[in-house]
């Protein structure tokens, strides 16, 4: 699928990984939909891709409020959501709390599930589309700290793989991208914590978020890649660490 001309929704693309996703699907000539609860970000994002020659417009919505995720649910002309948005805390079982679970698992699984829900159907009407899910390495490596981060996301890779098997067959592709730490906004006050843990993989450092958004770009636009989660860890899964 050729991303140029198509209408690509990223939650959380005000910042970070969200907001490389969405300058590089829009230097490729998609129409970005810009998405978060900030609405100086949102426009600056749209101003800069505006600037650069792209198509954007700004979508304010809080997607763990009900009406702000009705307003993303109703559009109706998305040929390619990256479900980006997410929220990530690292602390011990004990110190998990029932409210700190259901937000995890509110914004990692059940935002992106009933997204893909009210999106796909649509995508199908207008010949088929995309899905990106944007998932981490701790989905699959477990930590003493991310059992309910992890949990969760772990949760939307296989939420990938169903989807894979029920909408593929109609022509909406849907992939994951397991992304390893990577510096944002949203884990700037842990750069050395980061920089520590990559240290001794292949890559040797963090992740950038434009990184992340090349390979959603290329899930977006794989013909034949169905269910996948596509690792972006630097290495650090695939070989014994070198120094
Ligand atoms: N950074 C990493 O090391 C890393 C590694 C692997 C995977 N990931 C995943 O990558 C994704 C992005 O992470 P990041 O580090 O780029 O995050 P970030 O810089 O903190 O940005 C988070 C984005 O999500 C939006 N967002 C958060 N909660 C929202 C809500 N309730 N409703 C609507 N928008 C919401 C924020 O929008 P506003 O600020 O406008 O509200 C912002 O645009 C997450 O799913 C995360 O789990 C991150």
């Amino acid at each position: 699928m050729t991303i140029h001309g198509r209408t690509a929704l990223v939650t959380g693309s005000t910042s970070g990984i969200g907001r490389a996703a969405a300058e590089t699907l829009a230097a490729r000539g998609a129409r970005v939909i810009i998405t978060g609860r900030d609405p100086a970000k949102a426009e600056a994002v749209v101003a800069g891709i505006v600037s650069a020659g792209g198509s954007a417009s700004a979508v304010i919505a809080d997607l763990a409020d009900p009406e702000g995720f009705a307003v993303l649910a109703g559009l109706d002309d998305v040929d390619i959501l990256v479900n980006n948005a997410g929220y990530y805390r690292f602390v011990p079982t004990s110190m998990t709390d029932a409210t700190l679970f259901e937000a995890l698992s509110g914004a990692n699984l059940r935002a992106p599930f009933f997204l893909g829900q009210a999106l796909i159907p649509r995508m199908i009407e207008r010949g088929g589309g995309s899905v990106v899910n944007v998932s981490t390495v701790a989905a699959r490596v477990g930590t003493a700290t991310s059992a309910a981060y992890g949990a969760s996301k772990a949760g939307l890779e296989s939420l990938t793989r169903a989807w894979a098997a029920e909408f593929g067959p109609s022509g909406v592709r849907v992939n994951a991208v397991a992304a390893g730490p990577t510096h944002t906004p949203g884990t700037d006050a842990f750069l050395p914590v980061l920089e520590a843990l990559t240290a001794a993989t292949p890559a040797g450092r963090p992740l950038r978020p434009e990184e992340v958004a090349d390979a959603i770009a290329y899930l977006a636009e794989a013909d034949y890649l169905h269910g996948a989660s596509l690792v972006v860890d630097g290495g650090a899964s695939a070989v014994a660490p070198s120094r």
